[in-house]
C-alpha cells in the first residue's frame, strides 16, 4: 500500500518556528518519496480555543501562506480546510459514539486545563476541548492516513486515534487502517524563547514569516543565566543553544559548543543564532510577501483543494454510514 502522510495546523495566532519544524519541514521532506500526502488547516480545532473571528481568519491565511512558502506543491499533495470537508466533522459524530468517556478523560490537554481550575474543575472548559482528539481521528482516519508526522506533545492524541479505530473496526468490520505517528527522534520539542515547548498558549513563540527585525527581536528575547562574556557557558540545557542544534549541522553544532566553553557573550551567541536561522527563513519570508499580494491565492488554492479531496472523504463516509446502518431502508 501507497504511504499517506497527513498532518494539520490549527489556525490560531501566527505561524511560528515551532510549526514549521515540528509539522511543515518534515511532512514537506516525508512527501518527496513515493507516497500521497494530505496537509490542512485545522480551522473547527481553532473553534476550541478562540471566538476571536479575525483572528481565525488571519491565521488560516497566513497558515496556508506558511505551508505554501516552505515549498508545498498543490499539484502534488491534497492541500485542504478541515471545515470544507464536511464528512470530517459527520465522522466524529460517528466515532464519539463509540468512544469511551474514560478515554476522553484522560487526555493530557484536558488534564491540564482541569488542573488548574481550584474549586470547579470544569470551569471554563467547552466539550470541544474534551472531545478533541475525536475531532483529531476523524481528521486521520477519514482518508485511511497510514503516517502522521506530529510533535511529541500529539503522540498521546495519535494513541487515542488508534485505540478509536481498532475499536471501530472490532465492534463493525476492519475498516480503518491503524495509523503510525512519526515523531523526529532530534527535534522532539522544539522549545521556545523560555526553553518550555513553543507555543503560542506560552507567549513564547518565533515567529516564522516577520521581518528580519522582528525575527531578531524575539530571538533577543531568549531566556538565559546571567553569565558574563569571558565566562565559560554550558550549552546543555541552554535555550539559545538547543534552538541553534534545531538548525545548525552537526559541525555548527560542534563549533557552537567550543564558543560557549571560550565563553563567547550572549549577544555573541544569539546573533550567531539569528544568522541561522535568518538564512533558512529568508526564502521563505520572499516567498510569503510575493505569495500575499495575490488576494485570491489562498481561497483559490483551498477551494481547488477541497473539490480534489472531497469525493475521497465522501466515498469513506458513505461506506461509513451504510456499516453503523445509517442508510436506506431495504
Ligand atoms: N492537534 C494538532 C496540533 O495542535 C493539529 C491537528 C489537528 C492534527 N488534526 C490533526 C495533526 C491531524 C495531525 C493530524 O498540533
Amino acid at each position: 500500500m501507497k504511504k499517506r502522510i497527513l498532518t494539520g495546523i490549527t489556525t490560531t495566532g501566527t505561524p511560528h518556528v515551532g510549526n514549521y519544524l515540528g509539522a511543515i519541514k518534515p511532512s514537506l521532506e516525508l512527501a518527496e518519496e513515493n507516497s500521497e500526502s494530505f496537509f490542512f488547516l485545522a480551522d473547527y480545532h481553532a473553534l476550541i480555543k478562540t471566538q476571536n473571528t479575525i483572528d481565525i481568519k488571519a491565521s488560516v491565511k497566513d497558515v496556508a501562506l506558511a505551508w505554501l512558502s516552505s515549498g508545498l506543491d498543490t499539484d502534488k499533495s491534497y492541500f485542504y480546510k478541515q471545515s470544507d470537508i464536511k464528512e470530517i466533522t459527520e465522522l466524529s459524530w460517528i466515532l464519539t459514539c463509540i468512544t469511551a468517556k474514560g478515554l476522553m478523560n484522560r487526555a493530557h490537554a484536558y488534564k491540564a486545563a482541569i488542573a488548574e481550575n481550584k474549586s470547579d474543575e470544569d470551569k471554563g472548559i467547552n466539550m470541544g476541548l474534551f472531545s478533541y482528539p475525536i475531532l483529531m481521528a476523524s481528521d486521520i482516519l477519514i482518508f485511511n492516513s497510514t503516517h502522521v508526522p506530529v510533535g511529541s506533545d500529539q503522540l498521546q492524541h495519535l494513541e487515542m486515534t488508534r485505540d478509536i479505530a481498532q475499536r471501530f473496526n472490532h465492534l463493525y468490520k476492519k475498516t480503518f487502517n491503524i495509523p503510525e505517528a512519526i515523531v523526529q527522534e532530534d527535534k522532539k520539542v522544539i522549545p521556545g524563547l523560555d526553553g518550555r515547548k513553543m507555543s503560542k498558549s506560552y507567549n513564547n513563540i518565533i515567529p516564522l514569516l516577520s521581518d528580519e527585525k522582528t525575527l531578531k527581536k524575539s530571538i533577543a528575547k531568549i531566556v538565559t543565566n546571567s553569565l558574563e562574556p569571558g565566562d565559560p557557558k554550558d550549552p546543555n540545557g541552554c535555550n539559545v543553544f538547543n534552538l541553534y542544534t534545531q538548525f545548525a549541522s552537526l559541525e555548527q553544532q560542534s563549533q557552537f559548543k567550543n564558543d560557549y566553553k571560550e565563553g563567547i557573550s550572549w549577544g555573541d551567541a544569539k546573533n550567531k543564532l539569528f544568522n541561522l536561522i535568518n538564512l533558512e527563513l529568508m526564502p521563505i519570508r520572499d516567498k510569503y510577501n510575493k505569495l500575499q499580494e495575490d488576494k485570491n491565492l489562498v481561497n483559490e488554492l483551498l477551494d481547488a483543494g477541497a473539490a480534489k479531496v472531497r469525493p475521497l472523504a465522501s466515498e469513506m463516509l458513505g461506506e461509513l454510514r451504510e456499516i453503523v446502518g445509517i442508510s436506506k431502508i431495504e
